[in-house]
Order: C-alpha cells, then structure tokens, then sequence
C-alpha cells in the first residue's frame, strides 16, 4: 500500500475580504495525494493559492470545508509537525539574531538538544552556503541569504516531510542551482518535498510529478513531460567575465551576447550543470541557467492567464 506524506480530500478555503466581507475562494476542492518520498511541485501563478494551501497543510490556517492528512495524521495533530520542516511566504526573522543563533532558537523549539543542534547547524550552513556568515545579524541579510538560511532553518529537525513556500523566491541563478541541489539530496535521503513556485524552470529538473494550479483549482498534476507533452530542448547558460576564448569547458560557447556574455546551447542539465562548475574556475559567473521550452512555457503562461481570468470573473458573481 502507498504511504502518503500529504493527502487532501476536498479540501477548501474561503476567504472573506473588505467591508463587504465578500467571498472570496482561494482554494476549490482541492484532491491531492503525494507519496512518501516523492519531491512534488505546485505550480501556478501569483493567486493561485499556493501559499494557502500550504499553510492549510501546516496547521496555520484552518480550511473551510475538506479534510487532509499529513504522515498520516489528520490536520491539527501537532504531534506530527516535529517530523515537518517549513519554509515560509514571508518568513519572520528576528533580526538581531545571527544565523547560528537563529537555527538554535528554531533547534530549540523543537526540543533538539544543544550538542546535536551544533552538529546539525555545522552541517546546515555549509549546505546552504551560509558558512561564513554564521556570526552575522540577520538584519546585515540580503533577500537570498535570508532565504537559504530559512530553508537551512526547514532541515533542523530532519524533518520526513519538508514543505518550501517559493524556496528560489529572491535568488540568484547560483542560488536556484544550489536549491534544486539541496533538493536532490533530500530526495536522495528518502525526503518527501513539497515545493512551489510560479516559475516552471524553478521546478522541473527536480519534481517527480507537479500540479498545476490556478485560481484555487488544481488543473492537472503529472510529470512535465507528460504534462507538456515535449521533452526539453536544450539548456541555455548564460556567463560573465569568461576570457575571450575560454578553455577547458566540456561546450563551446556558441556566441555572444549583445552585452559580450558568452551563451551556450547545453544539450541538456548535466552537461549544463558541469559547464557551470569549469566556467567557475576560470572565473565565469552565471547569469542566466534556462532550460529551453519557450513554446511550451508561453503556452503555459496564456493558459495559466485565460483560466485565472475566468475563475476572477465566475468569483465576483
Ligand atoms: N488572509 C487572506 N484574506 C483574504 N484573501 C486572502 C488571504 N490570503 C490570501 N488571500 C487571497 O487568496 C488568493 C490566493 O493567495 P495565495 O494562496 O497567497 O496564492 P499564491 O501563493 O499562489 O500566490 C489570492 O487572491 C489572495 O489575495
Ligand atoms: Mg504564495
């Protein structure tokens, strides 16, 4: 029998806004099973309902109608979310903390003892590339390194089930590779991730399946493959500050940019992913890592828009 890490059935979230106290349904009846294991990825654009369904799942929020379960227990059971990592919208932050104390306060609260909470945040730190700023305040921060410390925050309690509210939000495309890479490792360890975000490219060299979901109402779930019914491209990566004629990279560059970037066509992630590392050491820096799919996503895009519109409309009736 499969185990499920996340099950919803039906689940259901109105919100009531402004002086009217209008309805508004941010999520519709939402059916979802993800098995333990599987890394899995909500997709869909700003609105959609994501983040709602999220914080339904983690207990901060109650739903209006519907019922989930997570690891197996129905929602509300607190026992359950000291197996549960979480990243998130908006995390709040406490500024004067540095980021060792930070993971601590967060160790703690999870009641880890502190030798194990050292050992754990020595591990984190360098997974998110954190480690030389572990004595800075969290108010000295930028965007993406309050961002990995949040996801190193998500780990402390090495957790079965980690859900990510938008983890590439604020990152550079260094940052994003280092996410997907987090992720295959977790995915590796037996991890069940649930992650979202409303960039495709964000999500599918490592989900196992997505969900598309837009205006509250999951359109589809699958692989992208078989949601899109193409395979990808290629991958296009994009650097600064290469030499001229830059040697010992596994591709040729096969031009360059109007801003004199070298762009390279990579046939496909790991060789985009090894070309990103020899460019590193001979001083190139990333600016751009797509996985090419233009059609599709410009298809994705309009059907995303078309069915957004119609569900405002059909809301405010
Ligand atoms: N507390 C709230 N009160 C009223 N409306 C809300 C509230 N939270 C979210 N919404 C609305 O619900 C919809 C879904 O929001 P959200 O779940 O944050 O979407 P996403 O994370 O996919 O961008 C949005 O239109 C948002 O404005
Ligand atoms: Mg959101």
């Amino acid at each position: 029998m499969t185990e499920f890490a996340i099950r919803t059935e039906g689940l259901r979230k109105v919100y009531r806004t402004g002086f009217l106290r209008r309805q508004y349904v941010a999520l519709d009846g939402l059916d979802l099973q993800v098995p333990k294991g599987e890394v899995f990825g909500f997709i869909g654009p700003n609105g959609a309902g994501k983040t709602t369904t999220q914080k339904l799942l983690m207990g901060l929020n109650f739903p209006t109608a519907g019922q989930a379960w997570i690891l197996g227990r129905p929602l509300g059971d607190r026992s359950v979310m000291g197996r549960v990592g979480f990243l998130p919208e908006r995390p709040y932050f406490y500024d004067y903390l540095t980021a060792t104390e930070f993971l601590h306060f967060y160790g703690q609260l999870h009641g880890i003892p502190k030798r194990v909470r050292e050992e754990r945040i020595d591990a984190l730190l360098p997974l998110v590339h954190m480690e030389r700023a572990r004595h800075v305040q969290l108010r000295k921060f930028s965007k993406g390194m309050l961002q990995r410390v949040g996801i190193a925050q998500s780990l402390i309690n090495e957790p079965e089930l980690v859900v990510l509210d938008e983890p590439a939000s604020g990152l550079d495309p260094m940052g994003r590779l280092l996410i997907r890479d987090i992720i295959r490792g977790l995915k590796s360890k037996g991890v069940t991730v649930f992650l979202s975000s409303h960039v495709l490219s964000d999500l599918e060299e490592v989900c196992d399946r997505v969900g598309i979901l837009v205006g509250g109402v999951l359109q589809e779930v699958g692989s992208i493959e078989e949601l899109l019914g193409q395979t990808m491209r290629s991958v296009e990566v994009i650097l600064h500050g290469l030499p001229e004629d830059p040697e010992g990279l596994p591709l040729a560059p096969s031009r360059r940019d109007a801003t004199g970037h070298h762009v390279f066509e990579a046939p496909d992630h790991d060789t985009a992913r090894t070309l990103v590392a020899a460019a590193g050491a001979i001083g190139g820096q990333l600016v751009t890592y797509r996985p090419v799919r233009e059609t599709l996503e410009q298809y994705f895009m309009d059907e995303a828009t078309s069915v957004e519109r119609q569900a405002r409309e059909e809301s405010v009736r």
